[in-house]
């Protein structure tokens, strides 16, 4: 049988394509609700809320893998662990606090328009920062790569 390390990191590197497309959506949605002044049907709350639940069962798979990997137990000196230890746990965690900031505001918002722009903007910027950090992953660790899956 595979080991849980196995199993957790080949779960953790596919559910990555969940979080990023539910992710994309989400804003495209967002940015045209914003700009369209469209409703805030109950179909955008719900794919909100998904992505929300994605991003969090990302964090889960996450925090299993930590403790499990290999990679997180080397001197921070060398880029490739400083990376795992510490750099790739500090940028998910902020863009998944920003994913769960940002569905509240749009629940606590009173307009659909303010809650198409909290969702736009907090998701936006989660986006970004997600993707900035696998490819800084690319960079400090040559045996990954943008789009493959362990
Ligand atoms: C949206 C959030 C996240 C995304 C998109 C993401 C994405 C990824 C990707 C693409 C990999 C490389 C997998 C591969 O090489 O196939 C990875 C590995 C890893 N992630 Fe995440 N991650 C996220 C959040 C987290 C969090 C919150 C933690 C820790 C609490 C974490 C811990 C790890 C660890 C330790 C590895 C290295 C596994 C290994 O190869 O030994 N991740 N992650």
């Amino acid at each position: 049988m595979d080991s849980l390390y196995n199993i957790l990191k080949s779960a953790h590197s596919g559910w990555r394509y969940v979080v990023l497309a539910l992710l994309v959506i989400a804003l495209i949605q967002a940015l045209v609700g914003w700009f369209g002044n469209k409703n805030y049907t109950e179909s955008n709350r719900k794919l909100n809320v998904f992505t929300l639940i994605s991003a969090h069962i990302q964090f889960l798979i996450g925090i299993g893998l930590y403790v499990q990997s290999p990679f997180t137990s080397g001197p921070t000196s060398e880029a490739l662990y400083r990376y795992w230890k510490m750099e790739h746990l500090a940028i998910m965690i902020i863009a998944i606090i920003l994913i769960t900031i940002g569905n509240s505001k749009s629940k606590k918002a009173a307009t659909a328009v303010a809650k198409h722009k909290a969702i736009a903007i907090f998701f936006g910027i989660a986006l970004i920062l997600i993707i900035a950090s696998i490819a800084m992953m690319v960079k400090n660790d040559p045996s990954r790569t943008f789009f493959g899956i362990s």
